[in-house]
């Protein structure tokens, strides 16, 4: 089946050992990708809406996949028992939804890999999944319809991260790429543009961007 770069790329994090529980699958296209690609792999496809469900089944019949994806309506992690699965994928989503998934501890006690591509806040994102007891394994920047995304792979472990780190992305950081490059050069010039916008009374803020643009200038080769 064809797929959005963005989903194949989340696809290549995944090993067809893996138990995987997908948190919001909407059309379920990863799963029906991911059966295709191993047809042994056990996948879990859920997600809250009824709407989305039904949209699942029905490209899932269109595969042929039925009964061999397993669909499952509901809120995130409480659809299923933690020994039915060890890799949690949830892509599309914006961080506060992705915390709330992830806040039930008993639910990740036994996962082996956590593969998360958020929309928004990725900062956070992977303050907040260190603190639960990760580490970041793996990363890459992948662009799809000229919008770059991030997909992050946690495993249970402990490493220590600097500032920077939490900020550019420990892996991205050891392979600066061109994408590495673009993504971190838009975000330079859109803090520049803000820092200008700013009242001068607002200190506080002033400060959080000059220090954000002073790290990007260190790590960001600037097009001339
Ligand atoms: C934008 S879609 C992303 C679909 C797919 N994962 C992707 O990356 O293309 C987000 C999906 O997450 C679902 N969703 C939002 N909150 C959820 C939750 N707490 N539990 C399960 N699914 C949720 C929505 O219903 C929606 O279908």
């Amino acid at each position: 089946m064809r797929t959005s770069k963005r989903l194949k790329a989340i696809t290549e994090f995944i090993d067809e050992n893996d138990k995987i529980i997908d948190i919001g699958c909407d059309h379920a296209l990863l799963d029906i990708y991911l059966k295709e690609e191993y047809p042994n792999i056990n996948v879990i496809a859920t997600d809250i809406s009824e709407g989305a469900i039904k949209q699942a089944k029905r490209s899932i019949q269109r595969h042929n996949l039925d009964e061999k994806i397993d669909v499952r309506i509901g809120d995130g992690l409480t659809v299923a028992d933690t020994e039915e699965y060890d890799t949690i994928v949830i892509s599309g989503m914006g961080f506060y939804t992705i915390k709330k998934i992830l806040s039930n501890q008993e639910k990740i006690k036994n996962v082996k890999k956590i593969i998360i591509q958020s929309n928004t806040d990725i900062v956070k994102l992977r303050k907040y999944i260190i603190k639960l007891g990760y580490k970041i394994s793996r990363e890459k920047l992948i662009e799809d319809k000229d919008i770059i995304y991030t997909i992050i792979e946690f495993i249970p472990g402990v490493e220590k991260y600097d500032y920077k780190q939490i900020y550019f992305g420990p892996r991205l950081m050891e392979n600066k790429d061109e994408l590495f490059n673009d993504y971190y050069s838009k975000k330079l010039l859109k803090y520049e543009n803000l820092l200008l916008q700013l009242p001068n009374n607002n200190i506080v803020s002033k400060l959080h961007h000059k220090k954000l643009i002073k790290i990007l200038k260190e790590e960001v080769k600037v097009n001339e």
